[in-house]
């Protein structure tokens, strides 16, 4: 572990001028089943990313096996359901160890084997991480999908991969909701010919249809032992797909690797969070996103920590829920989003000061820039001056944080996610792709590759170097927007793409116009993302309707419900505007800046817009804006 800022810099360095050494040598403190050949095998040109050549492993071993010799019965998942009143449950790593290769028993007398994609969409239980572990024991490439996702989102997830089997439950314990999961899944596995097993686990106990592929949990493990040997895997065998937005339509099917990102998450979770073996720690995430995966699962297990899994919601049963959990379970670490932040912020700050929130030691921030207001609440109510807060930007295709400040060990500046990590080569470049020295601001890219980073796009190699690698050859393209100070570090401004990024979530806008372009009054539409004060972004959608004349507060609903249906809740536009045209270029591209500076109020600063196609559509709008 680094431990002071100098030991911080030799790292760096050391990175810098030999990274292939430094990557060997933080990877030899795992558990390899046979040692690589070669640590990495990369060119620029023809990108294909290999980490750790020829090395085999099974990452459920360096998760599990590696620490039942030592520390048995420390507790390695701190269970809290949704409802206070449930108990929470304290999982040892000996308990852990034998439910996933018990469930690693299941899944392989259900037909799994190496190398097929089980798809994950289950509530955030403890079986949730145990069968994605599961999963990994037996070399099975799982693809969770977060259960706020619609039936047809899942169903798209589950094609793409082609995955043979779905893990479910009946339903989830959401707030004061129930969300029926099962109905969801059978409503999606309707168009989902190649899966052939669906296994329920039991939580909510709601009545579910039963289908002919449908089997119990319980009544499976039931039928199993818990002897299971690891797979042997090769470090660039695929570990899982996680799919994460693009700006076109078709989510992209993010794909991780066994070694890299077992060696990269598990470096990173150890420097950044500075955990000491009885510390307790709780990222607040979904294991839907990659923050669950590789810093709630992969990245704490693989350094024996305890990691807390909360079923809820930071506003059940009120808005302290998070304060609550943190006294009740004696948190030391606690990982949040921006968003979390600023909607408790809204509350007294009575809630968080009635619970005994001491034992907390760092705090950490993910998934969007965190704004000064945020920042300056977090540091002082909950972290009262004393504890280190950690901004870590990094991203699905990233696998794990890539600029981060260390806990107490590097120092931090508010808003700005600070220094990359060592072995992270980062630039700014300017529109040419030119790299900016020095203070300045531009557009984040990667010099080097480092061992998690994504190896391709499952089924669409040519996508991922497209996006990746093609905007500005010779450097990982990031997508966001970022400035640097005359120390180095750096501040994220915010996507540059067409990826608007609201509560943390990433959201193409194309798949949202596409689902609202189905409504048969709808003839054209743009979705744009503008400020909102809790949710960081809010999206604004422009639709032109075939009929002005209809009543637009029944197509508004119907273009809610069917965003809802075909992505989720979570994209639906916060303003729907009916508009008679878009503000286009001469040559038809439809303005987005524009729109954005439309949908932001911020009239005074569109620039030149008489180069338009229709200029005085930009009138029309700002009359209905106002
Ligand atoms: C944004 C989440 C500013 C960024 C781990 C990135 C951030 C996208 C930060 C990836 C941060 C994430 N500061 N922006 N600390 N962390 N982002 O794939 O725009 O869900 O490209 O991964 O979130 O989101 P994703």
């Amino acid at each position: 572990m680094i431990k002071s800022l100098s030991e911080f810099k030799q790292a760096s360095a050391q990175a810098k001028e030999n990274p292939d050494g430094f990557w060997s040598e933080v990877a030899s403190e795992f558990q390899w089943k046979a040692p690589w050949k070669q640590t990495l095998d990369f060119d620029f040109s023809n990108p294909e990313v290999k980490w750790f050549v020829g090395g085999k492993l099974n990452i459920t071993e360096n998760c599990l096996d590696r620490h039942l010799a030592t520390q048995p019965n420390k507790t390695a998942i701190l269970f809290e359901p949704n409802d206070p009143a449930e108990a929470a449950q304290h999982i040892t790593y000996k308990e852990l160890h034998k439910r996933v290769c018990q469930t690693a028993n299941m899944l392989k007398a259900n037909g799994a084997k190496k190398g097929d994609r089980i798809c994950i969409y289950m509530p955030m239980v403890p079986e949730l991480a145990i069968a994605v572990l599961a999963c990994a024991r037996i070399g099975a490439i799982h693809s969770v999908v977060f259960a706020g996702f619609s039936a047809t989102a899942l169903a798209a997830r589950i094609n793409d991969a082609s995955c043979s089997m779905l893990l479910t439950a009946d339903g989830g314990f959401r707030g004061a909701k129930t969300i029926a999961l099962k109905e969801i899944a059978d409503e999606a596995l309707v168009s989902c010919s190649t899966v052939n097993c669906c296994l329920v686990l039991q939580r909510t106990q709601q009545v579910v249809q039963w289908n002919s592929i449908d089997k119990w949990w319980h009544e499976e493990l039931e039928k199993v032992d818990d002897n299971c040997p690891a797979e042997v895997m090769d470090s660039e065998d695929p570990l899982f797909i996680l799919y994460t937005s693009g700006s076109t339509g078709k989510p992209k099917g993010m794909v991780h690797t066994c070694g890299g990102y077992m060696v990269y998450t598990a470096y990173t979770f150890k420097n950044v969070f500075q955990c000491q073996p009885n510390d307790v720690y709780w990222c607040t995430a979904d294991i839907g996103w990659i923050t669950g995966h590789s810093y709630i699962v992969y990245g704490p297990l693989v350094n024996g920590a305890t990691t807390v899994m909360f079923e809820g919601v930071p506003s059940y049963p009120a808005f302290d829920r998070f304060w609550e959990v943190c006294a009740k379970h004696k948190i030391t670490h606690f990982y949040t989003a921006p968003t979390a932040i600023r909607a408790l912020e809204k509350h007294p700050t009575s809630l968080v000061e009635k619970h005994d929130l001491s034992s907390l030691k760092v705090l950490g921030s993910v998934g969007e820039p965190i704004n000064a207001e945020a920042w300056h609440w977090y540091d002082e109510h909950v972290g009262k001056h004393n504890c280190p807060i950690v901004d870590t930007w990094w991203q699905t295709e990233t696998g794990g944080i890539l600029i981060s400040s260390l806990a107490g060990v590097t120092p931090q500046k508010p808003t700005f996610a600070t220094l990359p990590m060592p072995g992270v080569q980062v630039v700014l470049l300017n529109n040419e792709g030119d790299e900016i020295e020095g203070e300045g601001e531009g557009i984040l890219a990667i010099k080097h590759p480092w061992p998690s980073i994504a190896r391709t796009i499952w089924g669409d190699h040519e996508r991922y170097k497209n996006v990746y690698f093609s905007a500005y050859p010779g450097y990982y393209f990031a997508g966001d927007g970022a400035l640097r100070d005359a120390e180095g570090n750096y501040r994220i401004t915010g996507r540059v793409d067409d990826v608007v990024i609201v509560s943390g979530h990433n959201l193409g806008t194309a798949p949202i116009e596409n689902a609202i372009n189905e409504h048969p009054e709808v003839v054209e539409s743009a979705v744009v993302g503008y400020p909102h004060d809790i949710k960081g972004n809010a999206l604004c959608t422009y639709v032109i309707v075939r009929d002005m004349g209809v009543d637009s507060s029944i197509i508004e609903k119907e273009i809610r419900e069917e965003v809802a249906k075909t992505i989720g809740p979570i994209a639906k536009p916060d303003r729907i505007l009916v508009v008679s045209g878009l503000p286009k270029t001469r040559s038809g591209k439809i303005m987005r800046r524009i729109l954005r500076k439309l949908a932001a109020g911020e009239h005074d600063q569109l620039g030149d817009i008489s180069t338009l196609l229709n200029p005085e559509i930009v009138e029309e709008i700002k009359r209905q804006n106002s």
